[in-house]
């Protein structure tokens, strides 16, 4: 348990201080392979937000990478069409790849 706790902490601070933007067609590729635009358009809300709506809400807030990437990477419990359900991880565990999907969600 505590080395998970441990292994969680280094993965996340490599998230926070890991390297900005690579690869916006990388990310989107992602996005779409993890089923993450099946609830989210990038202009329209569906079962989820919009894209825009959230780097809208999160712009200019310094915590804004921490949030999203525990929102992505430990299933929380969202309502989806008035039910709860875990909310969908992304299809990788490649810290590099979680922010720059974050990034790419960020600047919408
Ligand atoms: C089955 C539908 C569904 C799928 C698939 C889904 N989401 Fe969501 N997502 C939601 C819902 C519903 C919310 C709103 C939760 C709330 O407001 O409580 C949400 C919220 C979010 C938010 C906003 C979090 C916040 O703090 O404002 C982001 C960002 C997000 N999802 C990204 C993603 C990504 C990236 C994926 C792919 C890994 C994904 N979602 C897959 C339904 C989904």
């Amino acid at each position: 348990m505590r080395i998970f706790a441990i292994s969680i902490a280094a993965a996340l601070s490599a998230l926070v201080s890991g390297p900005a933007w690579c690869d916006p067609a990388a990310a989107e590729a992602l996005a779409r392979k993890s089923g993450c635009l099946k609830c989210h358009g990038i202009s329209k809300d569906k079962e989820g937000p919009s894209l825009q709506k959230t780097a809208a809400k999160y712009k200019g807030k310094a915590d804004a990478i921490q949030k999203l990437t525990t929102h992505l990477t430990t299933s929380p419990k969202v309502k989806i069409e008035g039910k709860e359900e875990d909310h969908e991880q992304l299809k990788t565990k490649n810290p590099a790849e979680i922010r720059d999907v974050i990034d790419w969600i960020l600047s919408q």
